[in-house]
């Protein structure tokens, strides 16, 4: 049984009640306490401490749930043990183990600091959001939620694009002696084996501009004349081409999807269904792309996506979950960023099928931005469960409200005062809201600092 904290004070009403604190127990924002006993015991969470000196020190508390009674007026309110905020905040009875036991992210923020997790099935098949101002530690949380993932034996891919988890050495031990570290693929896609559609889609996104049926349709003849080269160089043959049907700016096409070939050409190379698989039980990929333009960039993340959901719903590779970072790139919200003059984009319609569908083949998406806000909130609002971090823009705050069921104006209101590894973890993958202390990963290099660009031009300048 966990310690007695103090009394529910006379102001009690359904959905808050207050009790005095004893002076001797800490007790802090977050926190689980219970009063009453047996059936009519109420878990509430700890939304504030108010009062300077100790002894005036009241809680504010508010049931996890709504219950039908108020808390009685002088019954004593007690800080849960560990087995009770964990029965309280996991699914289950919370006795759970094998790979239904919850991925263990952190520790509840104060007080008892019990393990807390996010429910494995849910996590993978309902999709996750992770969401935060820059330097708040999301690429610090996911690195730990995909290094839970590998333990459970589920397979991992990640969009990397500024090289955070290239020595993180996310990796894992499991069945006692095979370790598994994620791969990290620099390079590009090998374009021999792309299908008419695919370089017709890539030749489209390295032009960066609005292309012509007609031009299409020469991307993909070009294709069927040389199927199996892994090079863009003939790309010149389709602007002939179309130039002798219809003049237009197709020479700027040309030109600029030459510059980006060139740019990638010497870069080792990789097949995409190859790669996925040979992904076995525990395994992961990075895609280090850093040295890749956000042209390339979209282009594998739709490539990935689009064989994934291909081979996955054919059974050819196993369930496989996929985190992109500054996923604002990839499904912004609606307009002209999110559209062809075709149609969608292609790695947003690849990625909003994945949102919508994924979870019949466990194919499982973790989304990662600063800007919650420049995101299709379509797509966002199908990541069932989210983990948030600090966050001050009220715009990305006031989309975050709109999305996350689970995050009461409480919570709501304390999006901004989260400090660094402090996360809001809501959905479905836990029975209540709680705030986290995400754990560090034992292999993420400490703090990517700042640099110091003044000691560095004195240094090597
Ligand atoms: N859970 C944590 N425990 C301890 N330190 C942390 C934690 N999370 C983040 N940090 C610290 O904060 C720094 C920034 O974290 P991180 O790189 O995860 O932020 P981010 O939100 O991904 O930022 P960006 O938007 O720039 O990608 C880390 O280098 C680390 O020093
Ligand atoms: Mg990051």
């Amino acid at each position: 049984m966990g310690n007695v904290i103090g009394k529910v004070m006379p102001n009690t009403r359904i959905g808050e009640f207050q009790t005095g604190l004893d002076e001797r127990v800490p007790v802090g924002l977050g926190d689980i306490v219970i009063t009453g006993t047996g059936d009519t015991a109420i878990f509430a969470r700890v939304i504030e401490v108010q009062g300077d000196t100790k002894s005036q020190r009241t809680a504010v508390c508010r049931p996890l749930k709504l219950e039908r009674l108020p808390a009685v007026p002088e019954d004593a309110v007690r800080l849960a043990s560990d087995e009770e905020v964990q029965r309280a905040l996991h699914h289950g009875d919370g006795s759970k183990d094998g790979h239904d036991a919850p991925l263990t992210i952190g520790t509840l923020l104060s007080g008892t600091a019990t393990p807390i997790g996010l429910d494995p099935l849910e996590a993978v098949s309902k999709h996750v959001a992770i969401l935060a101002m820059t330097g708040a530690g999301k690429t610090f949380a996911c690195s730990i939620l995909l290094q839970r993932l590998m333990e459970r034996g589920y397979p991992v891919i990640a969009f990397d694009l500024h090289g955070d988890y290239v020595n993180a050495d996310v990796g894992i031990t499991y069945d006692g002696n095979k370790k598994y570290k994620m791969k990290v693929l620099k390079g590009r896609p090998n374009l021999s084996k792309l299908s008419a559609k695919e370089f017709t889609i890539l030749s489209t996104i390295l032009s960066e501009e609005d292309v012509t049926p007609t031009q299409q349709k020469a991307y993909k003849e070009v294709h069927e004349k040389h199927p199996k080269e892994d090079s863009l160089e003939f790309i010149e043959e389709a602007v002939g081409h179309v130039d002798q049907r219809s003049a237009g700016p197709i020479d700027r096409q040309a030109e600029k999807i030459a510059e980006e070939w060139e740019d990638v050409a010497g870069l080792p190379s990789w097949e995409v269904s190859d790669l996925l698989k040979s992904l076995k039980r525990g395994q992961g990929i990075v895609f280090d792309l850093q040295a890749l333009s956000l042209p390339w960039t979209q282009f594998l993340v739709y490539l990935v996506t689009a064989r994934a959901f291909k081979q996955r719903k054919k059974g050819d590779i196993p369930p496989l979950f996929l985190l992109i970072e500054e996923a604002h790139n990839f499904i912004p919200a609606p307009g002209p960023a999110s559209l062809t003059s075709s149609g969608e984009k292609p790695w947003l319609y690849e990625i909003r099928r994945i949102a919508r569908e994924g979870r019949k083949f466990g194919l499982g998406l973790g989304l990662v931005s600063q800007r919650p806000s420049q995101i299709d909130p379509t797509v966002l609002s199908q990541c069932n469960t989210q983990i948030i971090l600090r966050i001050t823009n009220p715009t990305d705050q006031a989309q975050i409200k709109r999305m996350a069921e689970q995050l009461d104006d409480d919570l709501g209101a304390k999006l901004s005062l989260l400090q660094t590894g402090q996360a809001i973890v809501c959905g479905s993958a836990v029975k209540s809201a709680c705030i986290v202390n995400i754990d560090k990963h034992r292999g993420f290099p400490e703090g990517r600092a700042q640099t110091n660009f003044f000691q560095d031009l004195k240094d090597n300048w």
